[in-house]
């Protein structure tokens, strides 16, 4: 985007969809058709929410930028600023500014490929780059999905998972849930474990891993063990991101910026920061 980066652009909310009990995903369109125009974004970066009167959010951006009429952000109802975001409906203005980030690697990952993890929420910036993939399916290799929430009612972008993304050719998607649930008859068992059992090979592969820290600290570990080489497995600490620019010092890892030098690094990078992440 050009201009002032700490400008905000005015939005229109134009459609809102309930995801789960707490996540709603908000597709936003910029007012001024020039800002909409100079918005181009790489699947894994940010942008800055904000809410008039309650201040402004780290959101990641979870539509793709193949999609070019919209903008989507998964948010999860976690305090006031998104509590309020929540009461919204479509037609409400808010502010928007970004870009910000470095976004995953395509270029590494073309002819690739892919093993996607996600946990909850996580899946939002996921979801940019897998629809990306989609759209441009002959630049990849073979696409898994591992997903999972605390329950079926957790699970996020239910159609794209139960519907969209297993029709897609070459790509297959594994869902589970922590706890048994009535009528559920998927996989049940920890993101990780889950991952322990299908074993996929690291052979050629790439794994894009968000999800929350916990989750994220195991499935690097599974995935080391599995023989993933460190530059190849690659994750999100979006997160740590609060005015996505540099300037607030509040996500630093050591020395690290993750606003400016990440969010996304891969397990070598991190290998080398302080065990803070
Ligand atoms: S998010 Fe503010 S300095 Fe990085």
């Amino acid at each position: 985007m050009t201009g002032n980066p700490l400008w905000p652009h005015l939005a229109t909310i134009v459609k809102i969809v309930d995801e789960t009990p707490d996540v709603k995903t908000f597709r936003v369109v910029l007012d001024d058709p020039g800002a909409r125009e100079n918005f181009r974004h790489r699947p894994g970066q940010v942008a800055l929410l904000s809410v008039f009167g309650q201040g402004e959010a780290t959101i990641s951006i979870s539509s793709s930028p193949t999609r070019r009429d919209y903008l989507e952000f998964s948010v999860r109802r976690v305090g006031r600023l998104t509590g309020a975001l929540h009461q919204f409906e479509e037609g409400y203005k808010i502010g928007l500014r970004g870009p910000y980030g470095n976004g995953f690697p395509l270029e590494e990952l073309r002819g690739r490929d892919l093993l996607f993890v996600g946990g909850g929420i996580g899946l939002a910036p996921l979801r940019s780059l897998i629809n990306y993939v989609l759209d441009r399916r002959d630049d990849f290799g073979s696409v898994e999905i591992v997903y999972g929430a605390r329950s079926v009612a957790d699970l996020c972008f239910k159609e794209e998972l139960f519907t969209v993304w297993p029709k897609a050719p070459g790509v297959r998607v594994y869902t589970t849930i922590d706890r048994p649930e009535y009528g559920w008859d998927g996989h049940v068992g920890f993101v990780p474990a889950y991952l322990a059992e299908l074993a996929p090979s690291g052979a050629g592969r790439y794994a894009l891993i968000c999800g929350p820290p916990i989750m994220i600290r195991l499935v690097l570990q599974e995935l080391a063990g599995l023989g993933f080489p460190p530059e190849r497995i690659v994750t999100t600490l979006e997160l740590k991101m609060k005015c996505g620019i540099g300037k607030c010092g509040r996500c630093n890892i050591g020395s690290t910026m993750v606003c400016t030098e990440g969010p996304v690094f891969n397990l070598a990078r991190l290998q080398a920061l302080p065990p803070e992440y």
